[in-house]
């Protein structure tokens, strides 16, 4: 079975084909058409901006896609997300069921950072499964008991950790996307130098928090009169707050739901440190729970997640007429 995924949901233009042979999920194709150098100018995406360039961008995405299949079912991501991203997608991939006659699958984005996980891989996640999803757009831990069957444990009450990375870096006057930008600064850094909070740590619950400690970083970094030098301090106290937390919570989650698979998605996943560190604890703390991560080029958005979560949809049947489906920009899981 091949599917044909395609995502428009903030700022990246994205489309894939996947295969689906003897239960293993491969990435045969897989574009994804960046605006980062567009938006960094403005220091965060512009809707309107997004949309114009998504509408440029989709069909030569889509065409270099399907020279290499005619897919069997379409997935389109539709929603969460920016409401006039997520329409060009989800209108481009109407036409396509209609003309094809071929079944349409509304994938839900996050449900797509989650199915990252099983792309191109050898052993898949065991259930009970536990998904931290950290991305620019949302902090939350995931609860599958099975295929398509989502509870949110916890999730963020105000900023999500990307979103303060990106706030970090705007404060420290480093640019956009601030995730990558901090992380490579990190390297060089004292994760111990700057004392920063490490918000709702001690919590019963499984919540985050991450707007006080921006505003934490801002307060320090405007009294500090050697800032320039010590960027690299900054960026490592920094990441190292947020993995603090996101690592805490997440074990602690695992505990209490007897966990058989971690697993962390969502651009967030890129960071180096957060991989290695989450890594290590559940070894640590969570003997009888495997980790998975995606493969790195899939932490962040991109079409091939949407197809293979499209097909886990498809098995389970659910599909949407091409003329019933809607974009939804506050769907949830
Ligand atoms: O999943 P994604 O591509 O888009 C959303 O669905 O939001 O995530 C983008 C977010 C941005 O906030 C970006 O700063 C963050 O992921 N990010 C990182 C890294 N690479 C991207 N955050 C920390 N470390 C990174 N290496
Ligand atoms: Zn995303």
């Amino acid at each position: 079975m091949y599917i044909l995924g395609i995502e428009t949901s903030c700022d990246e233009t994205a489309a894939s084909i996947v295969e689906v042979k003897n239960s293993k999920i491969k990435m045969l194709f897989s574009a994804v058409s960046s605006q980062i150098k567009i938006h960094r100018q403005y220091g965060g995406v512009v809707p309107e901006i997004a949309a114009r360039n998504h509408i440029k961008n989709i069909l030569p995405v889509l065409n270099k896609a399907l020279d290499n299949k005619k897919p069997d079912a379409i997935a389109v991501a539709a929603g969460p997300g920016l409401i006039s991203s997520l329409i060009i997608g989800v209108e481009t991939a109407k036409v396509l069921s209609y003309i094809w006659q071929k079944p349409l699958i509304a994938v839900n984005h996050l449900s797509g950072h989650i199915y990252s996980a099983w792309i191109n891989a050898e052993t898949f996640p065991r259930f009970p499964i536990l998904a931290l999803i950290a991305s620019g757009g949302h902090t939350e831990l995931v609860l599958m008991r099975s295929h398509y069957k989502f509870k949110i444990l916890g999730r963020t009450r105000d900023d999500a950790a990307g979103e303060a990375f990106d706030k970090a870096a705007k404060i420290l006057g480093l640019g956009y996307p601030g995730g990558p930008i901090i992380s490579k600064y990190a390297e060089k850094g004292d994760k111990k130098a700057v004392n920063l909070p490490r918000p709702m740590l001690n919590s019963q619950n499984l919540e985050f928090s991450f707007s006080g400690l921006k505003t934490a970083l801002l307060y320090q970094a405007q009294k500090d009169k050697k800032l320039k030098n010590k960027i690299p301090d900054y960026c490592a106290s920094f990441q190292q707050a947020i993995i603090d937390v996101l690592i805490s919570k997440t074990t602690k989650a695992a505990k209490k739901h007897k966990i058989k698979s971690v697993m962390l998605v969502g651009g967030v996943a890129a960071n180096k440190e957060l991989r290695s560190q989450l890594k290590k604890e559940v070894k640590k703390s969570l003997p009888n729970a495997d980790f998975h991560l995606p493969p790195l080029e899939f932490t962040t958005d991109n079409a091939a997640m949407i197809a293979t979560a499209g097909y886990f949809m498809s098995k389970q049947k659910k599909y949407t007429a091409w003329n019933k489906i809607r974009v939804d920009c506050n769907l949830t899981l």
